[in-house]
């Protein structure tokens, strides 16, 4: 792919919607990881994915990025079918996985280098995208340290460098702040913003409630179902809340107690306390 290329419109599914799934579903065996899942999130938007250790955040992120087959449902990203394009939807999106996939042994640049070439990106092109990503994400001065070297934000910035080297239309961030400090979080969240403004739609995943508030709208799930979406300030309303934060603790109690019935059921059936 070109540059000229990669900034071709979006090819937008369903009058506008950039991610947009149906009954999305997928089991590891007899584990259900994500089921039923049907939300659209539109251009530009900056979209939080929220939910407990092993809700099904990641496993739907990898199957938005074409990583992952769904077993059942369907999803476009950015007007390809993850299914049937992967190919195409990998060249539309930024992926900032959870373990940022950054290479401890390559400088600043060589890291932002590299990812420019395996998005297709050469010559003045690459050279005047990195220029622009240094100074962006605030990397000037440490363009020749080694990645392993770098602290939590700067590991955190040249990740999403990395991830959006191609300007992709979609990006696509699995808990990006994990391990990282305050004002790190705040400026790496003011980079987000200012890409969704641009018309970069985003989904993120966090576990910080102050982060969640922020995005415009927010899906939270349990167990791999949606059990809640909408603006901060309408879930926030919808459960009878103060703020995002007690939604999300109120969810995960109602998550605990099911997962607790679940294992009391189970045991009845295996004759376990008899
Ligand atoms: N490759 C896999 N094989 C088997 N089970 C898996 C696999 N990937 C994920 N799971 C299971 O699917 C469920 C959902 O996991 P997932 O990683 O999507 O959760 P998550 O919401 O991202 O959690 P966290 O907040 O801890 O990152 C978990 O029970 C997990 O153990
Ligand atoms: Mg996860």
């Amino acid at each position: 792919m070109t540059a000229s290329q990669s900034s071709v419109a979006v090819p937008v599914a369903d009058g506008g919607a950039a991610i947009d799934t149906r009954a999305l579903r997928k089991a590891f065996g007899t584990l259900v990881a994500v089921e039923g899942l049907t939300l659209a999130v539109k251009r530009g938007e900056v979209f939080g994915l929220l939910g407990p250790n092993g809700s099904g955040k990641t496993t739907t992120i990898r199957m938005l990025c074409g990583l992952l087959a769904p077993s059942a449902g369907a999803a476009t990203v950015a007007g390809f079918d993850v299914g049937t394009e992967g190919e195409q939807v990998r060249r539309k999106i930024g992926y900032m996985s959870q373990k940022y996939g950054l290479y401890d042994d390559l400088t600043v640049i060589e890291n932002i280098s590299f990812y420019g070439t395996i998005y297709g990106l050469h010559g003045s092109t690459r050279a005047a995208r990195i220029a622009t990503l240094v100074r962006e994400l605030d990397l000037e001065g440490r363009i020749n340290q080694y990645a392993g070297t770098l602290s939590g934000g700067l590991k955190q910035r040249l990740a999403l460098a990395c991830a959006t080297a191609h300007e992709p239309p979609v990006v696509f961030l699995d808990e990006p702040t994990a391990g990282v400090d305050p004002a790190s979080r705040r400026r790496f969240w003011e980079i987000i913003h200012t890409m969704a403004r641009r018309g970069t739609t985003i989904l993120a995943t966090t576990h910080y409630m102050d982060e969640a508030a922020r995005c415009d709208r927010l899906a939270f799930m349990s167990r791999g179902h949606l059990i809640a979406l909408g603006t901060p300030d309408e879930v926030t309303k919808q459960f009878g809340a103060m703020s995002v934060e007690e939604v999300f603790i109120q969810l995960q109690h109602q998550d605990e107690r099911k997962s607790e019935m679940g294992k009391r059921k189970s045991n009845v059936g295996q004759g376990v306390g008899r």
